[in-house]
């Protein structure tokens, strides 16, 4: 039997915008689901750079979002709101969220929820939403990645990177990775990689353009490397941008743009409708879901904190040092 949820509940919340000590527990309220809403009995949250990059006081909340960091996590139906037809309380998801994750409960629209795919825990299944939405909507909606096509991740040990190396191999294409350590490279080969460029020691345009160029790529750096993509992308090639950790200005020669016929594109998911987020987590359960269950992709876990030291969590993504996804503990 599944409890009623208590009036309150512990939660990590952002106290000002500063470093990781900013992380404060605090107590607060339980939320109500709305219409079409499920409140989630969180187990396990995903931590992902843009928690980070929210903490520090870069990336506001939606005006209606939870205040609360946290864009992922498993556990279970605790309580669903009025016209909720997909779910009941008890039921096993793991969900795109608002914000509101590094909670005991967190609540979001009903169609951002998916079921714990088969066979997978729900530590695991806490690490899949973000990266897999993301990927899926920026690789292969926006990229339009085919079979046989050669795409480059940058950034190929984040927990971005290792989810774009498996789903880009498990449809068939040839995948490339930059990363700044032996060990992260040796990390993206592992995972499917045909060839990981340590970016401190080789040229990825050069390592691209002796391969013909990329097709896709999908790029978080910015910086020098937007004129550098422009240049290792193949004929019709698409790069897609998903952040600007080393700037977003760029100087451009759009002729090349014109004469190979380039796309430059891409996206950020937390603004974008919740009409637009639930298409997404449809073609993630028809897509992506049964790579889950084949083992053909699996979220790869760095570390796990409890809750309470949300702080060292965001400490040891700053450091850069880990590889693939940090996930918090709750229940
Ligand atoms: N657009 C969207 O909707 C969306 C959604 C989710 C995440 N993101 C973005 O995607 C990126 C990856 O997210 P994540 O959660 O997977 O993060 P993550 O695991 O922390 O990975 C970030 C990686 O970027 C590299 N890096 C860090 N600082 C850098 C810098 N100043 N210059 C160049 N490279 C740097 C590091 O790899 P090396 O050590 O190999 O350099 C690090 O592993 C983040 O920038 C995040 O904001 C965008």
């Amino acid at each position: 039997m599944t409890l009623p949820p208590p009036h309150t509940m512990q939660a990590i919340a952002i106290s000002e915008p500063g470093g990781p000590e900013v992380l404060k527990p605090v107590e607060v309220t339980v939320p109500v689901p709305n219409h079409g809403e499920i409140l989630i009995r969180v187990a396990y949250a995903g931590v992902n750079r843009p928690d980070a990059l929210q903490r520090a006081g870069l990336y506001a909340p939606p005006p209606t979002a939870s205040p609360l960091p946290g864009l992922e996590a498993a556990g279970w139906v605790a309580a669903v709101g009025p016209g909720v037809t997909k779910w009941q309380p008890g039921d096993r998801v793991t969900a795109l969220l608002p914000g509101g994750g590094y909670a005991e409960y967190a609540i979001t629209p009903e169609d951002h929820a998916l079921p714990v795919p088969e066979g997978i825990a729900l530590r695991d299944a806490a690490c899949l939403p973000e990266t897999c939405f993301t990927v899926w909507s920026n690789v292969m909606i926006r990229g339009g990645l085919r079979a046989g096509e050669r795409f480059l991740v940058h950034g190929g040990a984040s927990g971005i990177g290792t989810t774009a190396i498996q789903m880009a191999r498990a449809i068939g294409a040839r995948v490339f990775a930059t990363a700044g350590s032996p060990e992260k490279c040796a990390a993206c080969e592992a995972l499917g990689a045909e060839k990981a460029v340590n970016y401190h020691d080789e040229d990825f345009v050069k390592v691209m353009k002796a391969e013909g160029g990329a097709h896709v790529i999908l790029d978080m750096v910015g910086g020098d490397y937007i004129q550098r993509n422009v240049k290792a992308l193949a004929d019709e090639g698409r790069l897609v941008q998903i952040a600007f950790l080393q700037g977003s200005k760029a100087e451009l020669n759009f002729a090349e743009v014109m004469m190979r016929r380039l796309t430059l594109t891409g996206s950020t998911l937390r603004p974008q409708s919740d009409l637009a987020k639930a298409r997404y987590a449809r073609h993630l359960a028809k897509h992506v879901w049964p790579m889950v269950e084949r083992g053909t992709l699996r979220p790869v876990i760095d570390s796990e904190f409890p809750l309470i030291e949300a702080a060292a969590a965001h400490a040891r993504m700053e450091s850069n040092a880990h590889i693939g996804k940090i996930v918090l503990k709750l229940a």
